[in-house]
């Protein structure tokens, strides 16, 4: 059963009053949004209220929560990382700054930190290739040019703000940097 706050509720009025009453759905995307900062994520209830808030079908609205990735349709940490791995990105170091964050935090893609501080995701293009790499914070706080030093710069700030001493998930996995490295070197001599 998902309860919403009165601001909450005052903005999802808000932005169904820019659409024409009998094209209220219009207004799906935004309230997905709304609910989601309030939720965290997107489970069945949250999806249902947001279908009938806006007189669509569950299924219809579930649509569109899976085919966006700033919705969580899962439960995520606290601090949602999306690093661009689009190809313009992928050019100018996306890859190489989503293998730090992965080494740093000690998780893949799609996995949380134990602690439940960070869940990593590839993003899609962001419109910022001109700064790649780059990776929003919980879709709205957008870092560039993510540097080593300004990730562990972002790491040790989110980490903080947690109340976590240290971004101490380095992971005992194979290091993906030096299998990057690797890759890249043996790509050189092909
Ligand atoms: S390709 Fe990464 S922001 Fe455009």
């Amino acid at each position: 059963m998902v309860e919403l706050s009165e601001k909450s509720v005052q903005e999802i009025h808000r932005n169904i009053a820019k659409y024409p009453a009998d094209q209220k759905q219009a207004a799906v995307m935004a309230v997905l949004t709304i609910v989601q900062d309030e939720t965290g994520w997107l489970d069945a209830s949250a999806i249902a209220l947001v279908a009938q808030i806006l007189d669509m079908p569950p299924i219809a609205v579930q649509e569109v929560a899976t085919f966006y990735n700033m919705y969580n349709t899962k439960p995520i940490g606290a601090f949602k990382l999306s690093v661009c791995t689009n190809l313009p990105c992928e050019l100018s170091g996306g890859l190489r700054a989503a293998l730090y964050l992965k080494e740093k935090l000690g998780i893949d893609f799609n996995e949380t930190t134990p602690c439940g501080t960070f869940t990593l995701v590839e993003g899609e293009c962001m419109g910022a290739c001109a700064d790649a790499p780059v990776a929003l914070v919980n879709n709205k706080r957008m870092c560039s040019w993510l540097s080593n030093d300004r990730i562990d710069q972002l790491l040790a700030e989110l980490s903080a703000s947690q109340g976590v001493n240290q971004v101490a998930h380095t992971s005992e996995k194979t290091p993906v940097i030096q299998e990057f490295n690797e890759t890249k070197e043996m790509g050189n001599r092909a």
